[in-house]
């Protein structure tokens, strides 16, 4: 099986990083990470990216042609596809148009509810009966590209901001590579 030679952004913590670089170590998950991005120096994603050798970059995001940097890095490794995973920045439409339909994106609500940010918070005001996660594809409008894959749990009565966010993030180490493989089933 070729893998697609495939870039994870990040901001914060890094868990679906490290679960990513976990299956794509299978002989047959379609994806082999190549190259981290991180906005934030401070990432402790990044230790997933030391302890498995994959080259690192911090971008600067407060730089006017940032953009241009990531675009330069994304060719320097030959870059197939891209998974957001709790990156915290938008996506550009100039990158957006150059990785048209290769960039995908996993959103702690399901989708369309729930778009942006303090997504728990807010499940917890509207009384929902049920939440999970999204992963979707990316395009110019936020958490709003077409559906990958979706999966779900009820809210019981004692869950908090935290419960929620724990359950939630259970569920997005089954659904990223998931929809990873759903992707490439056919391609
Ligand atoms: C995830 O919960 C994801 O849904 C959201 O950001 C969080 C990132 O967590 N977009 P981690 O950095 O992968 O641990």
């Amino acid at each position: 099986m070729v893998k697609r030679r495939t870039c994870v952004f990040i901001s914060g913590k890094g868990s679906n990083l490290n679960n990513l670089i976990s299956h794509s170590r299978k002989s047959n998950f379609p994806i082999k990470i190549c190259l981290v991005i991180s906005d934030n120096k401070k990432a402790k994603g990044i230790i997933y990216a030391k302890k498995y050798k994959i080259p690192y970059i911090f971008i600067n995001t407060n730089l006017t042609n940032y953009e241009n940097k990531i675009i330069l890095n994304l060719k320097k490794y030959k870059i197939s596809f891209i998974c957001l995973a709790g990156y915290m920045k938008i996506i550009s439409g100039k990158l957006i148009n150059i990785y048209k339909k290769k960039i995908i994106n996993i959103h702690p609500s399901l989708l369309p509810k729930f778009k942006g940010l303090n997504t728990f918070s807010r499940i917890l005001k509207n009384k929902e009966v049920k939440t999970g996660c999204t992963v979707h594809y990316v395009n110019e409008k936020l958490d709003s590209g077409n559906i990958i894959t979706q999966k779900f749990f009820y809210i019981k009565s004692g869950n908090n901001e935290q419960t929620l966010k724990e359950n939630t993030q259970k569920l997005e180490y089954k659904a990223f590579p998931e929809a990873v493989i759903k992707i490439f089933r056919y391609n």
